[in-house]
């Protein structure tokens, strides 16, 4: 029987390197989509050690570039023929971040490495994915976005070239799309063997030291946050039930929590008019 194969970007740290550490000891083959070779090497070495399994391969990938996610993309076709799931689980959220970064590539950071990215690996994966007699793409988002009932994306400006930018506002414009993307993306792949699902990521522990420009104060709220949040590992359980079941809660195109259950996000989100005119935009990035 062919091996199970999953691609988890951004797996070298936090929840993408716990779960891709769960499929693992499953007997999975995993391949960690990670930016940064040094850190993606450790993460190797460590999940090889930590689990025994030898099938733990870094594939080197920038999400915000499309040139980079191309790359990836044609490495992990060719070396392997089938892709079983596939994890989004990288984000770009550095809340120092006072304006918005655009990469070389002219896209701002957020909305490239969040959004467009995912997209594009997605479509770039999809015959690997179609091979499997059962595939799952994972999305992830966030709990914070119950914060903001009312949040739209901003269709003439997703990038905030016109001013009104807070790296917060771009991060949960790009969960926001995310969400509606895996409803399109189900909808999409209707009578085909993959699926799509998208966790709603709970308050997580984060390692501090990953972001060192941060302001005392936003030290102090992390420390304050940290009092209530779950580990990774636990989070991590949530993408390996999301990849794996045979059945989401309420079928294609699952919106889950931490605790499995599917759970409902803003009526905006849903809207099938919203989620094209997103889609539409979402197009436009992809060259
Ligand atoms: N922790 C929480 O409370 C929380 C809450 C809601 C949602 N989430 C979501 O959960 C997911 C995992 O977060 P986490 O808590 O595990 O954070 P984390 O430990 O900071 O992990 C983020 C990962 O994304 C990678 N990444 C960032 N930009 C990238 C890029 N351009 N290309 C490739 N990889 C990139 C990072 O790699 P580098 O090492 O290269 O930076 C890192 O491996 C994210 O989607 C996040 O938005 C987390």
């Amino acid at each position: 029987m062919e091996q199970n194969t999953c691609l988890i970007t951004g797996a070298n740290s936090g929840i993408g390197r716990a779960a891709a550490l769960q499929f693992a000891r499953l007997g999975w083959r995993v391949l960690l989509g990670c930016r940064n070779r040094e850190r993606g090497l450790e993460a190797e070495a460590g999940i090889r050690g930590q689990s025994g399994n030898r099938e733990v391969r870094l594939v080197a990938v920038d999400m915000s570039l499309q040139e980079s996610v191309r790359r990836a993309a044609d490495e992990v076709g060719k070396t392997c023929g089938r892709l079983d799931a596939l994890i989004h689980n990288a984000a770009d959220f550095d809340l120092s971040r006072k304006t918005p970064v655009f990469t070389k590539e002219g896209v701002e950071s957020v909305w490239a490495t969040n959004h467009v990215g995912p997209v594009l690996l997605t479509d770039l994966m999809l015959d690997a994915l179609k091979k499997s007699p059962r595939a799952r793409i994972v999305t992830v988002a966030s709990k914070g976005l119950l914060m903001h009932p009312l949040l739209k994306i901003r269709l003439d400006d997703p990038e905030f070239k016109n001013g009104g930018y807070s790296v917060q506002k771009a991060y949960y414009q790009s969960k926001l799309a995310q969400v509606m993307y895996t409803y399109w993306l189900a909808e999409r792949l209707k009578g085909t063997g993959v699926s799509a699902a998208c966790v709603r990521v709970t308050n997580v522990k984060i390692d501090i030291h990953r972001y060192p420009n941060l302001s005392p104060f936003m030290k102090f709220m992390y420390s304050i946050k940290s009092k209530s949040s779950i580990s990774p590992e636990r989070m991590a359980e949530t993408y390996v039930f999301a990849a794996t079941a045979a059945e989401l809660p309420a079928g294609s195109g699952s919106y889950l929590d931490e605790h499995n259950r599917a759970v409902a996000s803003s009526a905006y989100s849903r809207d099938p008019e919203n989620i094209a005119k997103v889609m539409e935009l979402t197009g436009k990035y992809m060259h």
